[in-house]
């Protein structure tokens, strides 16, 4: 079962939008789907519930033992997705975790119960909280949104960082899989950043970027992801590319895992 984190320790570059906006779509594609919400102010939630938001029961309750992943885990209204919001106590979870035992790895421990989903999708806040290393403990992969307008690369110099630090001392195999320029303008900076991204991270980068675009903002107000609010905008195109994308780095990573471990077909759960 892969498990994709969105994570940039930068805020409004675009993470939510797309761990939203993947787990709508993947679902539409016929995929089973979980989105985690581990990020406090639960934007995630309210996009992929048409503004319901998550309820009190969620990943803050689920770090401190309060509640199974499993019953904190609610149907959304897009077929295929179910999502684990973040709960009332999630912000302060990342307090109270901190003189607990286990504070780093409770979301990988609460995860093995949970089954029967081809991906799952977590969002994070814009901080290294308690929180945001247990995303990267309990993840496969971290997918870094980029936006466009700001000087991206000195900010992934630290969630590289991260990521090995968490790598080294939890989670071997975790990797960072790709990036995603988001919120792309056609002006010289947009495109400035886009090629410095290019030329530091080469094949990391996805190819398809998404645009800046209103309707992006209009659909979010609604409670919708744009694949919902504007199928055929350029935005929700875009999109579709990206998970093209994600979806084909899912099937060279399983064929590489088979060459390396011939006659077996394990979960990499
Ligand atoms: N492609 C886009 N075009 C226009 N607005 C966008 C786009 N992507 C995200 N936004 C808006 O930018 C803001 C930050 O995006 P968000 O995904 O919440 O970032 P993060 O989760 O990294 O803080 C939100 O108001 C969101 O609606
Ligand atoms: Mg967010």
């Amino acid at each position: 079962m892969r498990r994709i984190a969105f994570v940039n320790l930068k805020g409004g570059v675009g993470k939510s939008t797309c761990a939203a906006t993947i787990a709508v779509g993947l679902a539409k594609r016929g995929r089973r789907v979980l989105l985690i919400d581990a990020d406090a102010q639960g934007h995630a939630t309210w996009t992929v519930t048409r503004g319901q938001g998550g309820g009190d029961v969620g990943l803050g309750e689920v770090l401190l033992r309060h509640a199974a992943a499993v019953d904190a885990i609610r149907p959304t209204p897009t077929v295929g997705l179910d999502v684990l919001p973040a709960g009332a106590s999630l912000g302060g979870a990342n307090i109270a975790l901190a003189q607990e035992l286990g504070r780093d790895t409770r979301l990988r421990s609460a995860l093995v119960d949970v089954r029967g989903y081809d991906e799952v999708l977590i969002d994070s806040g814009p901080s290294l909280n308690l929180s945001t290393i247990n995303v990267l403990t309990a993840a496969t992969e971290v997918v870094a949104p980029v936006d466009a307008a700001m000087y991206a690369v000195l900010g992934l110099v630290d969630l590289r960082r991260a990521v090995e630090e968490i790598r080294d001392a939890y989670n071997p195999g975790l990797r960072l899989a790709g990036l995603v320029l988001c919120k792309a303008r056609k002006d010289a900076t947009s495109r400035d950043v886009e090629r410095q991204l290019r030329e530091t991270f080469g094949a990391l980068v996805h190819k398809a970027t998404i645009p800046l675009s209103a309707a992006v903002e209009a659909a979010h107000a609604r409670g919708l992801t744009i694949l919902d609010h504007a199928p055929k905008s350029p935005a929700a195109t875009a999109f579709e590319a990206l998970i093209d994308e994600v979806l084909s780095h899912g099937r060279s990573e399983e064929t590489e895992h088979a060459r390396r471990r011939p006659g077996t077909r394990e979960d990499a759960a």
